[in-house]
């Protein structure tokens, strides 16, 4: 991989690059096209599918992640994918693997209070990818932002020549966030899952008219909400400043608000910006 990559560069190609964990939905394939017109007809679109042992703690059932290569290859090749990396653990993670990239600010809060090894593992995966690849840019989703704010930290801190772009939100047709872990949700669990969306709305609501409101009234506000649904179980719901990601004690509209909600045993995270707009 990384001598393809070299080579492309050499004769001055450019490279865009989407990480994945592959079971691909139409977000990710959002993310493809988003790099395709970054680097242009001539630019080479690399995707990469790895389900990174090094994010998932160990009571998380990393064996039990969606995976469908042979899907996933398809909507690489109809996306206009030029390169489809799939890597084995063992070339990732070698015997002795003892190297790890650690952001210690923006990695503390909600993903990585509720998940303490997730973030560890995400930055130093993601930094062995751009090595490996080579990109000039790399496109993450909002939907993970928390993750996307830690990447781009990293890659400032460590001057990695990459530029990171983040690309919206892909919703069902009901707001439900697209995500690979939806095929868990069974029988009337995906009904449930719709309140997530429905919270952030109501978020947005409540601070429209320009009004600045405590984040405890409207966290048990929407606690409330969600956990109408039978299924539904809040992990967090934090409300900060998307630069920083500090929490804020009052919410207006300048703010970020995202959440983790288990429904029945599958944990679902979303965020918006509370300025307005819909991603
Ligand atoms: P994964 O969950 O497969 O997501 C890969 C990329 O797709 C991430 O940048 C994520 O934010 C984006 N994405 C997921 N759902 C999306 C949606 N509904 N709309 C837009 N973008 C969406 O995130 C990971 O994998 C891993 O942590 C990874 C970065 C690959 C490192 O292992």
């Amino acid at each position: 991989m990384q001598r393809s990559a070299l080579a492309w560069r050499r004769r001055g190609a450019r490279i865009g690059f989407v990480p994945t964990m592959g079971y691909l939905h139409a977000g990710h394939i959002s993310l493809v096209k988003r790099a395709r017109r970054l680097v242009g007809p001539k630019g080479i679109v690399v995707v990469s599918i790895f389900v990174n042992p090094a994010q998932f703690a160990p009571t998380e059932d990393m064996a039990r992640y969606p995976r469908d290569l042979a899907r996933d290859r398809q909507l690489c090749r109809e996306a206009g994918t030029d390169l489809l990396f799939v890597p084995h653990e063992k070339e990732i993670y070698p015997q002795g693997f003892s190297t790890h990239v650690v952001e210690e600010k923006l990695s503390q809060s909600m993903e990585g209070a509720s998940r303490p090894t997730h973030f560890r593992g995400v930055t130093t995966v993601v930094l062995k990818l751009f090595n490996i690849v080579l990109p000039e840019v790399a496109v993450f989703g909002a939907k993970d932002f928390q993750q996307a704010a830690v990447v781009r930290r990293m890659v400032k801190d460590l001057n990695v020549p990459v530029k990171i772009i983040i690309a919206p939100t892909v919703r069902e047709r009901d707001g439900l966030a697209m995500s690979s872990r939806n095929k868990y949700l069974e029988g009337d669990l995906r009904a449930q899952a719709v309140v997530l969306s429905q919270a952030l709305a109501r978020a947005r609501e409540a601070v429209s008219n320009g009004r600045a409101v405590t984040s405890a009234a409207l966290r048990s506000e929407l606690r409330a909400l969600i956990e109408r649904q039978p299924a539904a179980r809040v992990d967090y719901i934090e409300f900060f400043d998307p630069e920083t990601l500090e929490k804020v004690e009052w919410v207006g509209r300048d703010s970020h608000m995202a959440m983790a909600v288990f429904i029945g045993n599958t944990r679902l995270i979303d965020n918006v910006s509370l300025a307005g707009g819909t991603k």
